[in-house]
Formats: structure tokens, sequence, C-alpha cells
């Protein structure tokens, strides 16, 4: 038997081509779960050609869908429990997922939007913790028009933060202020004033300004580097009074935090925003318009399979 999935293809255009993997077994601590929606990540694409996951093994990060075996020592969701994920291999039809990367998704909360969390929404959620953002504290988020930028201007605006939204153009920056950004600015040249904590995702240019932004004690937050271009800091741009450029990365255990994210959404303190939603048969097209920037917060698949 078999599970179609999002592979690996070296001979596809972008690297990625829909394909068969074997289904399936799930180890000790591991649920299988039916998917009904994923969500794209730049590292999706990443993946597809630096060789990080093999030719022929299945793509994805984010995924939502429904459990069809749970755990067999009894531990994480029952069989029949809608839940959100975050672990390799998601684009595919049935995957064995660790319990610690799984979490229920609430009624009232769609598959759709659980399912444009986890990837961009952990980063954005626990960059800000480690920053420890608090009620009047002045956060810049760069590439805030993103899948990350999105979730952390939402974040950073409820933790009570003043929050300056960073985007390419002011179209990009549509919804923005309703989402809580107190400014929202097209580029870095209207950044007057110094900032406490930077959510910096674009990179180059961007990271060299956000860090001269900075303010004594503050804290840059590197998630990502969308632009690929390259960073040049001028002579002493780092000395001077201690901030730190602090680097990040999702690690898998992400259990507690995808609750916290589901349960935001439930609340309807977060909202996740799907930019580009169609087939997973589209992939290609979602996978150009994220590269051309033309997604306003996440693009989700559907799986057909399953509904
Ligand atoms: N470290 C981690 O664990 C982690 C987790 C999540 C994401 N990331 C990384 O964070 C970055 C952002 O992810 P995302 O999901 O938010 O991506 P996204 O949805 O594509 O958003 C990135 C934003 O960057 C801006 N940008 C500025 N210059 C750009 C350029 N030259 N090319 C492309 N985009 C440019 C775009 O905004 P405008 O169009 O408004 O300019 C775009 O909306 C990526 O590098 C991703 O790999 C890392």
């Amino acid at each position: 038997m078999s599970t179609r999935a999002l592979i690996v293809d070296p001979s596809a255009p972008d690297g990625i081509g829909l394909g068969e993997v074997a289904d399936p077994v799930a180890g000790p601590g591991q649920v299988l779960i039916d998917v009904l929606h994923a969500s794209l990540n730049y590292a999706d694409l990443n993946n597809a050609r630096n060789g990080r996951v093999p030719a022929g093994a299945p793509l994805g990060l984010d995924a939502a869908g429904v459990v069809v075996q749970g755990a067999a020592e009894g531990s994480g969701p029952a069989a029949g429990t809608r839940v959100v994920l975050f672990a390799d291999g998601a684009f595919a039809e049935r995957v064995a997922v660790d319990v610690s990367a799984v979490a229920e998704v609430p009624d009232g909360v769609g598959l759709a939007e659980a399912a444009a969390l986890p990837t961009a929404g952990l980063a954005a959620l626990r960059s800000l913790r480690t920053a420890a953002v608090a009620p009047g504290k002045r956060v810049l988020v760069t590439g805030a028009s993103g899948g990350v930028g999105r979730y952390a201007v939402q974040l950073a605006a409820r933790a009570g933060a003043h929050v300056i939204a960073s985007v390419g153009s002011p179209a990009r920056g549509e919804g923005l202020a309703d989402a809580g950004a107190d400014e929202v600015v097209v580029g870095l040249d209207d950044v007057k004033e110094p900032v406490d904590i930077v959510v910096e995702t674009v990179g180059g240019p961007h990271l060299v300004t956000a860090w001269a932004l900075l303010a004594p004690g503050g804290s840059l937050q590197s998630v990502g580097w969308a632009s690929g271009e390259p960073a040049v800091f001028p002579p002493y741009a780092t000395v001077g009074p201690p901030k730190t450029l602090v680097s990040y990365v999702n690690e898998f255990a992400a259990a507690a935090d995808l609750a916290e994210l589901v349960r935001l959404v439930a609340d309807g303190a977060l909202v996740p925003e799907i930019g580009w939603r169609g087939s997973w048969e589209r992939f290609a097209e979602a996978a150009d318009a994220l590269r051309g920037r033309r997604v306003t917060g996440k693009a989700v698949f559907d799986l057909e399979s399953h509904a």
C-alpha cells in the first residue's frame, strides 16, 4: 500500500512533485493522522533542493487532520481527534507523528486555519517570548506582510507592545493596522526611534538596518532570510553598548506551543490569514506566489482524498 505525498523530485520544476510513499507505520509514542490541509513554507522550497530531505521523501512541516490511530501506549490524542502537527514529511495523505509534535484543535477552529499555524506561528510566538516581549516595548517586525510577520504583529500587539510593521509596499501592508500594528512602514527609512525587539525575517540590508535601530539592551531575533541577500555591516556596527542578535530555529517538540496557538485562535486573539488556498495539486502555483511575494500571510493546501 502507498500514500500520496508531495515529494522531493529532482527532475521536477522546483524539485517538488506529487508521488507515492510507503504507508506510514506508527512507532512508539506516535499517532497516525489523515491529513486534510497543509501549509507551505520557505523551508519546504529550500528543503526540495538542499539535500535535507532526500529524493523520494515527503516534504512539508505544517499540517492538520484527524487521528486515525492513537499511540499504542495511550498517550496523546485518541482516534477521531482533530489535530494540528509540526513534523517533517507533513505533505502526505497519512503521516505517523510523535505525540510531542501534535495538539488537539478546539471546536470552532477550522483545520485549514490550524494548518496555517505551525512553522510561522511557532517562530513568532517563541521569538517574541525569548525576547521577553512586554507592555510598552517597541517591537519592529520586518517582512510583516508574510507568514511569520502577520503572526508576530498580532502576538506583540496582544502583549501590549508598540508594534512597527515593516513591509515592501503599501499594498503589502493592508490589514496590518487592523491586526494590531501601531505603525505600518514601507522599508525601514521611516523608523526614527530605537526599538527594543526586532523579529527579523528578511535578512540582508534589513538585518543591518534593524541592528542599527536596536536600542542598548535590545534583542534582535534573526528568524529568517527571505531576501536571500548578504548582510554587510559597516565597520564598528557591532561595537557599543550591549545588545543581542539571537539566532532562531523551530524545535520539533511543539505540542504545548501548538496548543497555545490554536487556543489563541479559538479565543479570537489570533487570526491566521490565508492569502492563497487551493488543492495540493496546485503546489507549483503556491510556490510561485510565495516566492513572488504575492501571498498575504499563509498559503494553505487542501488534500481532497479525505474530504
Ligand atoms: N528559523 C525558523 O525556524 C523559521 C521559521 C519560520 C520561517 N523562517 C524563515 O523566515 C523567513 C520568512 O518566512 P515567512 O514564512 O514569513 O515568509 P513569507 O510569508 O514569504 O514572508 C516573507 C516576507 O519577506 C519580505 N521580503 C522582503 N524582501 C524580500 C525578498 N527579496 N524576497 C522575498 N521576500 C522578501 C516579503 O514582504 P514584502 O513583500 O512586504 O516585502 C515577504 O512577505 C523565511 O526566510 C523563512 O525561511 C524561519
